[in-house]
Formats: C-alpha cells, structure tokens, sequence
C-alpha cells in the first residue's frame, strides 16, 4: 500500500483503503479502480490523495488501532455537534461520550499497535476528522502516561471536541474561549475536558494564546492536546503540502520549550517514523520499503530491498539502522 496524489493515479492503481465523502459514505472501497472521470469527482471533494496497492510490498493488513467504521461514525457525530452548536441548539452530548469511550476501548483493544496511516480527507470534512484524529492521537498519550480510566476518558472527549468553538467563530483566536463556554453548561464534561477546548493553544512558555499561560498553568490534558493537534496539522495540512511522520515527530521532540517533555515522549511513542510503505535507506546503502513495524520497536522495521527482494529485520541486525527516507508524500499539483 502506498500514498499516490490524484495527479499520479491511473486506471492500473487498485484502492487499497476505502474513501470517504464528505457524508462519510464511500466513493471508493478497497479493490476499486479510478476512472479517470472519477478523478475530477474526487478533486470536486477535496480528495488530493489516495492510498493505493503497491506490488511490490504485496497485501498489507490494515493495521489502524482505530478502525474505519468507528472513525467514520464518530467523523460524523462530531460533524453533527458542530452543526447543532452552529445552529444554538443543544450538544447530543451523551452521544458525543458515548464516541469518546468507543474510541479509547478501540485503542486499548489495540494496545501496542503503532498508528501508521495518515486518514484521506475530504475538504468538507476536514474539521471534524481532524478532531477524531486528535482524539485517538491525544488518548494514545494518555493511555502511554498510565492514565487511569477516568482520566483517559476525560482526555478523549475533550480532545474530541477541543475545536468545537469554530462552530461559533471564524477566529482562530476566539475559537478556545468559545468551545470552554459551549462545554461547561455540560455537567457530563468534566471541567478540565472543557479546559483542553480553552488552553490547547497554550505553551508552558508563554508563547501560546488566548492567555499566554505559562508552566504549571497549562494543564497536562491541554499539552497532550497540543501535541496531537500540532501532528495532526503537520501531517494532514488542509491544503496538501503535509509531510511525512518521521518530519513531523522531529518538529514534536523540538517542542520542549512548549510542553513538557514527559508528555512529549509519551506521544511520539506511539507513532510509526517510518510507517509500512516507506521507502528508506540504511547506513550500509542499501535501500528499500518498509513492510512491517515491530510492536513498541519503530525504530526497527521490516525492510524489503529494491535490488533483491530480500527482507531485512533490522531487529536482528544490531548495526542496521535507517539513516533517510528517499520519498516524498506526492502532493497534486
Ligand atoms: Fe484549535
Ligand atoms: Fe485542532
């Protein structure tokens, strides 16, 4: 399986993850082929890449901690409170708790698994699948920190609807107060879930905003956020320039001025660098793609060499490591 921008695909590439509409119903399921007529209908969705068959790495389990069908569905939920707060009317907030708790089972079902795949979005959807992607990033940390349930919990939902306030505001900078004041007349969200919406902004150096908190100040729900948030944005950017994990976790680990660096490690834990599909070299020259990642091991995946075909374990090899990534994510031109 490998990432392909619509500029690239043809009619040869077979649809290795299904693709959304904005509805979240499905356009294309896995197998499918694109007609080229089917491009422009993608484009018109905002949909500028694809996840398609490599022949190479051969059929590839899909490994996501989360699965399609419960990230769709809460996709939608989330789209929904967005619209009902839009509109001033009522949160189905049972609902929205209900998703949350959904997805932390689903994640810790899946414990050890390393999140892999970037999620291929519709502009329409942006928002709200940002939010589920936050959500499963941000209560990985929380689980990863030894979180009690409760706490984890509280982290989920919170991330889920930490964006919430941009159903009430354009502004990048009112968007934090807005959703803490929609959250609080909750009695089911806890007060430092609503605090994520207020404070994910923030740093523990001041720099953030609305209210340039400093250390302590910044409550760990809110840095855990953050983090997810700042990944989610580097690796799934709204307008197509994102760049690959191994990128965006290097960005994370210079963040130490802004949070705290126990939460850092924690996050960038559970995330695959070099995830299945990724072409890399090793420190000996050779060059090859990722076919597996080892659980809680990222640093030493499965290689699969160009020239031979021939699988290298770098876990059996002490003195193997990757030292570069020799592809870019293709985005559309
Ligand atoms: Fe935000
Ligand atoms: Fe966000």
């Amino acid at each position: 399986m490998k990432m392909l921008s619509l500029f690239e695909l043809s009619e040869a590439h077979k649809i290795a993850r299904p693709i959304y509409a904005p509805d979240q119903s499905i356009l294309l399921n896995r197998g499918a082929s694109v007609k080229l007529a089917y491009k422009n209908r993608l484009e018109a969705f905002g949909i500028l890449s694809v996840y398609v068959e490599d022949e190479f790495l051969g059929t590839i389990e899909d490994i996501d901690p989360v699965s399609d069908v419960v990230r769709q569905g809460a996709t939608r939920i989330v789209q929904k409170a967005f619209d009902l707060a839009a509109a001033k009317k009522p949160l189905n907030i049972d609902e929205l708790v209900r998703v949350a708790n959904q997805i932390t089972d689903d994640l810790l079902a899946n414990r050890g698994c390393m999140v892999q795949f970037t999620d291929i979005r519709s502009s329409g959807a942006y928002r709200y699948a940002h939010s589920v992607n936050v959500c499963i990033l941000a209560t990985l940390t929380a689980i990863g920190l030894g979180y009690d349930m409760l706490r984890v919990k509280q982290v989920a939902i919170g991330s889920l609807l930490h964006d919430i306030g941009y159903a009430l505001t354009d502004n990048p900078l009112d968007h934090p107060m807005e959703g803490f004041n929609l959250l609080r007349r909750y009695p089911m969200v806890h007060t430092l879930s609503a605090a994520i919406a207020v404070q994910h902004h923030e740093r523990i150096d001041g720099a953030g905003f609305p209210r340039n908190l400093k250390g302590d100040a910044v409550h760990e729900y809110a840095q855990i956020c953050a983090l997810a948030d700042m990944y989610d944005h580097l690796t799934n950017a709204e307008d197509g320039e994102h760049v690959l994990p191994h990128y965006a976790l290097e960005k994370i680990m210079s963040e130490y001025n802004g949070y705290d660096q126990k939460i850092i490690t924690a996050f960038v834990r559970n995330i695959a660098p070099y995830p299945v599909g990724t072409s890399v070299r090793l420190n000996d020259g050779q060059e090859g793609k990722v076919i597996a990642v080892p659980k809680g091991l990222p640093l030493r995946p499965v290689v699969k060499l160009f020239e031979t075909s021939e699988l290298i374990h770098l876990l059996d090899h002490s003195t193997l490591f990757v030292t570069e990534v020799i592809e870019k994510i293709p985005v559309a031109k």
